[in-house]
């Protein structure tokens, strides 16, 4: 386990090929089982998002908006959208931290499983104010999209490495 978590990291290269269909769903499992707020499961959605016109026309809103091209999935060939249905008018904290989670877990076992991966909060954002997009999502009723993941092949290579970012710690003995 540790190695995977030292394994980690954001992927912005892909071949352009799918993963298996066998490792999707090891995947989505590992997502399936994070940490939740409140234990309310009920409340969230995954969806895998395979079609390549949709994920350009994610990009398209992204450039739109951005004022230049640009490419938020690095063409990696899906994505794993992580939606709230929120308790509230907006999602909550404890919402978003479970998608955090979530995102997290899908993360990891895609470092595991040596498929390529990187969480997307940014061009998910900037898709929040497009209805039509939005639509294409098909979420049901009063879900919210919060953030994706991206999976794919890819040639990077993963290397177990410590401290390659520094969160401070302090203790208090
Ligand atoms: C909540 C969250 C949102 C993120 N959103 C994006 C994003 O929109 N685009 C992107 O390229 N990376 C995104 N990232 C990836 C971070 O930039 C990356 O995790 C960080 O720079 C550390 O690099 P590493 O993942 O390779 O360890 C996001 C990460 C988190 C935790």
């Amino acid at each position: 386990m540790f190695n995977t978590i030292f394994s980690r990291k954001s992927i912005r290269e892909y071949t352009g090929e799918k993963i298996s269909s066998e490792d999707l769903e090891k995947i989505l499992e590992a997502g399936q089982a994070a940490a939740v707020g409140r234990g309310d499961y009920e409340s969230l959605l995954l969806t895998v998002i395979s079609n390549q016109d949709l994920i350009d026309e994610i990009e398209a809103n992204d450039s739109k908006i951005m004022g230049e091209e640009s490419h938020p999935f690095f063409g990696a060939p899906q994505i794993v959208l992580i939606s709230v249905k929120p308790s509230d008018t907006e999602p909550s904290n404890v919402e978003f931290a479970s998608v955090g989670c979530i995102a997290e877990n899908i993360s990891l076992a895609a470092t595991e499983l040596g498929v390529g991966s990187c969480l997307i909060w940014g061009a998910i954002r900037r898709a929040l104010g497009n209805e039509e997009l939005l639509k294409k999502f098909e979420l049901p009723k009063g879900y919210f999209p919060c953030g994706a993941v991206t999976l794919g092949k890819t040639n990077v290579k993963f290397e177990a490495k410590k401290n390659r970012h520094q969160i401070k710690i302090k203790y208090i003995d």
